[in-house]
């Protein structure tokens, strides 16, 4: 009997030794320790046998008990933590890429335009979208019986206010605000009543440029935006500046792009800064001169990217914005 018992620790000890993982050890805890285990076997052998040889054999099972128990308890512990949690992680799986977002294709062509510009050394400013007929007409030099004050060409809010519909308001502000000489950058949304269609939209952004100090003369004008073109467009790019009329600019022209197939484009206005308009905001025309442009970006950004119909920009479909970084 108590060989059996000396056979069985034998055999249990090797099976210790082989054991990997908490599955492991639980089936060696339900062969030895279960209800239908060989312990248990053994302790049913106890109540046959009597006398002296009970008495040892039982003693026997009690130790082969004990050392079954210890052992089960020490492992437990290695595999602890494990378990179940240890075979639900696959650390090869890929992990959860979070979804990060792009600038939207008009910002990235603003910003773009502005680093431009910085390295010119302008200055980036901004100014309210709600405005004074003074700083989007009046100042700017144009008449009020110029069709653009129509109400059908411009919102106007009930409070004898409007939204902006260019960006040449914030040259305005900033002169009357500083003395030159200026240098600046004025991106921003501007507003028409025009009716949608795919080259037109009710709000739209502009980005509008202003130096002035006591020498800037035109060839600055041109020399500035030869560099700007070359620079956002590459190299080769070929502009040329055709006369025009702006009321805030005198002379005034527009540049033009040529743009493979399609030949020239009208991308800007642009001018030195007519005297009324310096009058307006208190400096002395006869001691300062300058020159302002304005641009608008979708226009530009289509351009830039083969975008046909300026509608893609404001449906905030992700289709079309995630093709942008
Ligand atoms: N404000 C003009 C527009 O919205 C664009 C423009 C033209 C701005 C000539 C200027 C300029 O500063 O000199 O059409």
């Amino acid at each position: 009997m108590i060989s059996t018992v000396k056979e069985i620790e034998r055999e249990a000890q090797e099976k210790l030794g082989q054991i990997q993982s908490a599955e492991d050890l639980e089936g060696f805890r339900v062969l030895y320790l279960g209800r239908k285990g060989k312990l248990q076997a053994l302790m049913m052998q106890i109540k046959t046998l009597e006398g002296e040889g009970k008495k040892e054999f039982g003693r026997e099972v009690n130790q082969l008990k004990k050392f079954l128990e210890e052992s089960v308890q020490n492992l437990k512990g290695r595999f602890e933590g494990q378990s179940g949690e240890k075979e639900s992680f696959d650390e090869t799986l890929p992990g959860i890429i979070p979804s990060v977002g792009t600038l939207h294709p008009i910002n990235e062509t603003i910003l773009e335009i502005i680093k431009v510009f910085e390295k010119l050394g302008f200055e980036i400013v901004d100014g309210p979208e709600i405005e004074t007929e003074f700083h989007n007409f009046t100042a700017l030099n144009i008449p009020l019986d110029h069709p653009s004050r129509d109400s059908f060409d411009t919102f106007y809010t009930a409070g004898k206010q409007l939204l902006r519909s260019q960006t040449s308001t914030v040259q305005i502000r900033i002169m009357q605000d500083r003395k030159p000489p200026l240098r600046l950058i004025a991106p921003g949304r501007v507003y028409r009543p025009d009716t949608v269609d795919a080259s037109h939209s009710f709000m739209f952004h502009q980005i509008e440029g202003l130096m002035v100090d006591d020498k800037t003369t035109f060839s600055d004008l041109k020399g500035v935006l030869h560099l700007f073109f070359r620079e956002f467009f590459g190299k080769e790019t070929k502009i040329r500046f055709r006369p025009h009329f702006f009321p805030f600019t005198e002379p005034s022209v527009e540049v033009d792009i040529r743009w493979g197939k399609k030949g020239w484009l009208e991308i800007l206005g642009a001018g030195m800064v007519d005297p009324n308009v310096f009058d307006a905001v208190g400096y002395d025309s006869k001691k300062v001169q300058g020159f302002a442009f304005g641009l608008g970006v979708e226009r530009i950004a289509m351009l830039r990217h083969g975008i046909p119909d300026i509608r893609l920009f404001y449906e905030n479909d992700l289709r079309f914005l995630r093709q942008f970084r």
